[in-house]
């Protein structure tokens, strides 16, 4: 890992008492990439590829990771550092230390039900990848073809119950692992996580090479056609670097509160980036050459790598040892997501002097109801789209638009108050004491002040 590296150089230079930055910095960079590594880089970002057109949306979403995301990234873990609380309560502390109004803190509050929304229905999908492991270890994949993966998850999706049954579990697993603080235990989950999904993605992008699609794939994910972009493929793209991410949610602010002085918010938001954006793209490489080779629809929505990847597990040699240890990975992944969703929700509650514990049950219990309309939203309820008089949210169950309202609609509203925020109201000072002056800064700024307003603001008119 390049940051590796980068603190070896730093510490050998002997600036600081180097094993406590050491240490800090790559603390804060696992559980950051925790957060940031998820079901939004596997299970999200390969369905809307296929959804949008491929290459041209995801030129566009590599556009707005660079662009807007790592700045956005940046200003969030700032804010967290210099606030150190809970996202609405860092919004109040800094907007007190800027000497403007603490209405600000409308951004901590906006960003925490974002986070409180996206950990109802996370934790659904979440919990899909459970009877996956099932089916892995009791070798029912062993050999299944497209067909039979896609009754395999429609079944599952069929069943409230399970469903139920599923989001329960991993919900009481985020719960369970919060109550004794995130950054126990996180650490070190996140330090075999991290190189093991990769070793896996590779060796399913390998699976694809065999195949005789994987050209097309490469095609598909890196070839744009522009003739094909919408102004919603926009939105979306912009809406999945905010997720992916997990900006725009109190998340790295949250995480940003625990942050040391000193350490660099630039580079470590870079290096979060740089990982997350590469297991997204590994996950589209691994997915479409088996997407292709078995004809399935590109397009095929939220169930997209259900219905390809046990297809691959089952003609792989081994296929039942590495499909268990894939999707044991998947959930790993999504559980050190949803504590960082759970977190600006329960540091705020402690603030409030409620008890650790009581508040991750809390939140967790409040989250876990609202997910319930989520399951029966692919079931009982498919039919219900209450949104139907507007154009733009027509047909859309509660689940597609609990998707759509958190990622499309609050975050890119959060993160353009944040870019207000930091860009014009606070002082230029305030963010080059945490950054550091210099043209990188005024890059930064330039960009939080103009083109982050400007370009969500032109993409919610077209959208509108
Ligand atoms: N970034 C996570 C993922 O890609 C999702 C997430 C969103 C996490 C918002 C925290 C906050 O899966």
């Amino acid at each position: 890992m390049s940051s590796t590296t980068t603190l070896s150089a730093r510490a050998s230079a002997g600036t600081a008492p180097a094993p406590a930055l050491w240490s800090s910095r790559l603390a804060f960079i696992l559980a950051a990439a925790g957060s940031a590594v998820g079901l939004g880089n596997i299970w999200k970002f390969p369905y809307i590829t296929g959804e949008n057109g491929g290459g041209a949306f995801v030129l566009v979403y590599l556009v707005c990771i660079a662009v807007i995301g790592i700045p956005i990234m940046m200003a969030e873990v700032m804010l967290g550092r210099r606030g150190r609380h809970s996202p609405i309560n860092s919004m109040r502390e800094v907007a007190r230390q800027e000497g403007v109004s603490s209405n600000w803190k409308v951004i901590g509050w906006l960003a925490t039900l974002a986070a409180f929304l996206i950990l109802s229905f996370y934790s659904v999908i979440a919990g899909w990848t459970i009877p996956y492991i099932f089916h892995a270890v009791q070798g029912d994949l062993a050999g299944v073809d497209a067909d039979q993966a896609g009754q395999m998850f429609g079944n599952l999706l069929a069943s409230p119950v399970e469903l139920t049954l599923w989001h329960t579990l991993f919900m009481a697993l985020a719960v369970l692992v919060s109550v004794g603080g995130v950054r126990h235990g996180l650490e070190r989950a996140v330090t075999w996580l991290m190189p093991a999904l990769l070793v896996l993605l590779i060796m399913l992008v390998g699976y694809g090479m065999t195949t005789t699609h994987f050209g097309a794939a490469v095609d598909f994910l890196f070839k744009p056609d522009f003739s094909s972009l919408t102004a919603e493929a926009v939105l979306v793209a912009l809406g999945h670097a905010f997720f992916t991410l997990s900006l725009a949610s109190g998340s790295m602010m949250a995480y940003g509160a625990y942050l040391p002085k000193g350490v660099s918010i630039a580079r470590t938001s870079l290096t979060v980036a740089v990982m997350d954006t590469g297991v997204a793209l590994m996950a589209g490489l691994a997915i479409f050459p088996i997407v292709f080779a078995n004809g399935l629809e590109p397009g095929a929505g939220p169930g997209l790598i259900f219905n390809t990847l046990p297809v691959a597990f089952g003609q792989m040699p081994g296929g039942s040892f590495f499909a268990t240890l894939f999707f044991v990975l998947l959930l790993f992944a999504a559980w050190t997501s949803s504590l960082s969703m759970l977190e600006s929700v329960v540091k705020w509650l402690e603030e409030h002097g409620i008890k650790r514990a009581k508040s991750a049950v809390f939140g967790g219990i409040a989250a876990w109801m609202v997910g319930l309309t989520t399951v029966l939203s692919l079931n009982v309820w498919s039919g219900f789209t209450p949104l139907d008089a507007f154009e733009r949210f027509e047909g859309k169950t509660l689940f597609d638009l609990y998707d759509f309202l958190t990622a499309n609609v609050m975050m890119p509203i959060v993160a353009l108050l944040t870019a207000v925020f930091v860009g014009w109201v606070m002082k230029k000072a305030s963010s080059q004491e945490e950054l550091g002056a210099g043209t990188g800064h005024r890059l930064w700024l330039f960009v939080l002040r103009y083109l982050t307003p400007v370009g969500v603001l032109v993409l919610f008119l077209y959208n509108l």
